[in-house]
């Protein structure tokens, strides 16, 4: 088992980048997949400077057009296209691709993007089960270019503030995580978010931002998952859905450390919403709210925010842009992304498998 030093050395280290952007030169970024996450990537990218769209592609490509049409409405063009093999074959000036195709498609996009030297942003999840994630690690430790996972919380300003508070013995030794992740179901208009062979169920495809968080926070893996979690409310709605809309997942990690997480879609509006918490031995921590609560008083003391109000996503493309211009290290990369995957997974398998679930036998 890794100490704390060592995981987080080896999670938040990023593999070497080869070919640092020459500085002063616009970074020339193409989008794959310009459907709903893809186009607010795209309209994020569009504030960040330094960066130029130049291709967008989309397997349907009334949403390609959509997006070039959004890029020359800021003043920029962008090629269309259908196939993204045949982008990066015909503009070879391609320097970085951000990806938002579905979860199920990860593999075969990220690899192919990596094995042509492009730099990427790719979303999360890394992908649907370890021997894949793997697969994605290896391309990335053997590409050209450098690869960024969609872990855009770490770059929200409060996120990050408390987490660096964190980091540097504000609570004292981290103790528990509380998540909540109440919301609606799922939006209506993308079908394979309710099918689990696509998705790899709410946890690995929602859960997955929060628990993330909470992993970078303690500072290891988990060692152990334990849940129960079903379809309550939302039984065949939509038609053939296969997710879940609730589940409770309990994770052990080392030295005590637990993690608990509740998730469900039936939470009335204003109701509980979202919470991330974590509590150490001189108190606790909100992370949206960039909050420390001292354990032996009622004192709420206000972190400093660098940064303070920015968008998690302008925030995390532009740290994308600098990483890639100066060769820095970036802050979710393949392995620490595997990490942040294999916990959800584990804790998915849990569920369905009514049983303990080990780190150990998940990564065998
Ligand atoms: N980081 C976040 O907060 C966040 C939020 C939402 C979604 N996501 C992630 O973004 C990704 C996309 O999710 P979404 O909600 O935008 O789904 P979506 O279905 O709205 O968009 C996906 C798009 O990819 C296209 N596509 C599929 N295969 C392709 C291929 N081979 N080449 C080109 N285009 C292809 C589809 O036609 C579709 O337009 C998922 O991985 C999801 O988990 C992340």
């Amino acid at each position: 088992m890794q100490n704390r030093r060592q995981f987080l050395q080896t999670t938040l280290a990023a593999p070497a980048v080869l070919s640092a952007q020459t500085s002063g030169q616009p970074l020339r970024v193409a989008v794959v997949g310009t459907g709903n996450r893809g186009t607010y990537l795209l309209r994020q990218a569009l504030q960040v400077p330094g960066i130029q769209i130049i291709a967008v592609c989309d397997l349907l490509q009334d949403r390609a057009e959509n997006a070039a049409g959004l890029v020359a409405k800021a003043g920029g063009k962008a090629d269309v296209y259908t196939d993204f093999r045949r982008m990066l074959d015909t503009r070879k000036d391609i320097d970085a691709v951000i990806a938002a195709t579905p979860d199920h498609t990860h593999r075969n996009v990220y690899t192919a993007i990596l094995e042509v030297g492009k730099h990427l942003y790719g979303e999360k999840p890394l992908a649907l089960d370890v021997a894949d994630s793997r697969m994605i690690v290896s391309a990335a430790k053997s590409a050209k270019g450098l690869f960024q996972v969609g872990f855009q919380l770490r770059h929200d300003p409060n996120r990050n503030a408390a987490e660096a508070f964190i980091h540097s013995g504000g609570i004292g030794k981290v103790l528990y995580c509380q998540g909540i992740r109440h919301g609606r179901d799922l939006p209506r208009n993308i079908p394979w978010y309710f099918d689990k062979v696509k998705s790899g169920d709410i946890m690995v495809d929602q859960g997955i931002h929060i628990l993330d968080l909470f992993t970078w926070a303690i500072g290891a893996h988990p060692t152990r998952a334990m849940g129960s979690g079903g379809t309550s409310l939302f039984v065949n709605d939509p038609p053939g859905r296969t997710v879940m809309d609730n589940y409770s997942v309990i994770f052990e990690y080392p030295g005590g450390v637990r993690v608990n997480m509740s998730h469900h879609y039936f939470d009335p509006p204003g109701f509980t919403g979202n919470q991330e918490r974590v509590f150490g031995a001189d108190g606790a921590v909100d992370l949206v709210a960039a909050t420390f609560h001292p354990r032996e008083s009622k004192e709420t003391k206000q972190l400093d925010v660098p940064n303070a109000g920015q968008d998690a996503t302008v925030r995390a493309l532009t740290s994308f842009r600098d990483s890639v211009r100066d060769g820095r290290p970036v802050m979710s990369d393949a392995e620490s992304a595997m990490v942040s995957t294999i916990v959800p997974l584990m804790g998915t398998k849990a569920i369905y498998e009514k049983r303990i679930v080990t780190w150990e036998e998940m990564t065998a």
